[in-house]
């Protein structure tokens, strides 16, 4: 069988009442498939390879989907590195010769074909994965419909980009925002890694909900435009982290702050930045560390411990994912939905990757290990986004 796209498929001619399908699909289509797989942990410029396979025959509970776009994520990365918490199992269920894991956590799929006893989904319906870990670098997958969601209120004026990262970025921005401090309207929030893509999402979420936000980032020759970029996201006010260590910042805040109380700090890079960050926190401040982009460890200060009673927290998505019921995770994507149709969210900045379906095994490897490699470095120029394209 010839793998070129998502049309050309081997197609037999049997009774296809039993599934719902998309045009020139049956049940024994065994449309052409690509996955980007590792067989064991390392760099992932090193291990990733495309691995080619055929979608199997439609079970009942079973959706075919085919994906849009998926986002390269640094927890993706820590993934193939083996140095992640979620492992997806190494298995030869896609025919390989020996056991490999798919990488990619989150994405936007659109559902080819319904299993003929799955109910709540539509062929063309767009879905993201209902937990992490199930691969998402991949042209097509099959998969029980449990393990995929619908996004409410999706339509055109939701871009593929918000789509296929919304269930990692803006919801721990939303959720951190939401679930630690109650925070009144003119309230402030402070946050180091300020220009990562949550970041982005913290400014634009707090913005919308009338908070106001202290935001820290890595000095860099280019400072000014990164200034401008975030404020025109909502940014309140901006320092480097070299700013945030000195002395004179202190009056500095405490005149942006006009007698409001700090209570929510974000922590994206750990280190002495994050530190830091838990000093400027008032009585019964929370400190929740979410990333640690600089892989350095962090001291707890016994000041604001002793006397301001400051709590330190930490915040994993996937396990908010976990712990709550796929209704509470619906209405929260039905409200960051809402913020994008409103114009209230842009897309974090990103740059795209092409993973054509007709391309070569060796031009796929070749363009996605380049974006990984960006992806994980310092100082990039934004998210890498595969776009899955004809
Ligand atoms: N806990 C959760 O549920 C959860 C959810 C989403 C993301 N995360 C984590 O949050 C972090 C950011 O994710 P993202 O997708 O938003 O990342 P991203 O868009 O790729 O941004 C990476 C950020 O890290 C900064 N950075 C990179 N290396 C650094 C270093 N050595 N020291 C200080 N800052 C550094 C970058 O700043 P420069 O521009 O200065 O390089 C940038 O702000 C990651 O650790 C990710 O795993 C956690």
């Amino acid at each position: 069988m010839l793998f070129l796209g998502t049309r050309q498929m081997h197609l037999v001619v049997r009774p296809l009442s039993t599934v719902k399908t998309s045009l020139f699909y049956s049940t024994s289509s065994h449309v052409p498939a690509r996955a980007m797989v590792y067989a064991q942990y390392g760099k992932p410029s090193e291990v990733l390879r495309v691995h080619k396979h055929a979608l199997p025959d439609i079970k009942p509970q079973d959706v075919h989907i085919r994906f849009l776009a998926a986002p390269i994520n640094p927890a993706d990365c820590n993934q193939v590195e083996g140095v992640y918490p979620i492992k997806p199992p190494f298995n030869t269920s896609l025919g390989s010769d020996e056991p490999v894991a798919v990488g990619g956590n989150e994405g936007v799929a659109e559902v080819i074909a319904l299993g003929d006893q799955v109910k709540g989904f539509n062929v063309g319906d767009k879905v993201v994965m209902a937990q992490a870990g199930r691969g998402t670098w991949r042209t097509h997958a099959a998969l029980p419909a449990s393990e995929v969601q619908l996004l409410p209120g999706f339509n055109n004026q939701v871009s593929l980009v918000h789509a296929a990262t919304l269930t990692v970025n803006p919801s721990t921005a939303y959720r951190m925002l939401n679930d630690f401090v109650e925070l009144k309207e003119g309230d402030y929030v402070i946050q180091n890694g300020a220009n990562s893509a949550v970041g982005q999402f913290v400014i634009q979420i707090a913005h919308a909900w009338g908070l106001k936000t202290i935001n820290v980032v890595r000095d860099r020759p280019n400072l000014d435009e990164l200034k401008e970029y975030l404020t025109s996201l909502g940014a309140t006010h901006i320092l480097t982290e070299e700013e945030l260590s000195k002395r004179e910042t202190r009056s500095k805040l405490k005149g942006w702050l006009d007698g409001r109380k700090l209570r929510l700090a974000l922590n994206c890079v750990g280190g002495k930045n994050a530190t830091e960050l838990g000093r400027y926190l008032d009585h019964e401040g929370k400190h929740v560390t979410y990333g640690a982009m600089s892989k350095q460890p962090m001291a707890v200060p016994a000041a604001p411990l002793i006397f301001k009673d400051v709590s330190y927290h930490g915040f994993w998505v996937s396990r908010w994912t976990d712990t709550h019921s796929r209704q509470e995770r619906e209405a929260m994507f039905g409200d960051l939905i809402d913020l994008i149709k409103q114009g209230k969210l842009r897309e974090p900045v990103w740059e795209k990757v092409s993973w054509k379906l007709n391309a070569s095994e060796q031009e796929i490897e070749t363009a996605f290990k380049e974006a990984v490699d960006k992806g994980i470095t310092g100082f990039g120029k934004g998210k890498q986004i595969v776009f899955f394209e004809d």
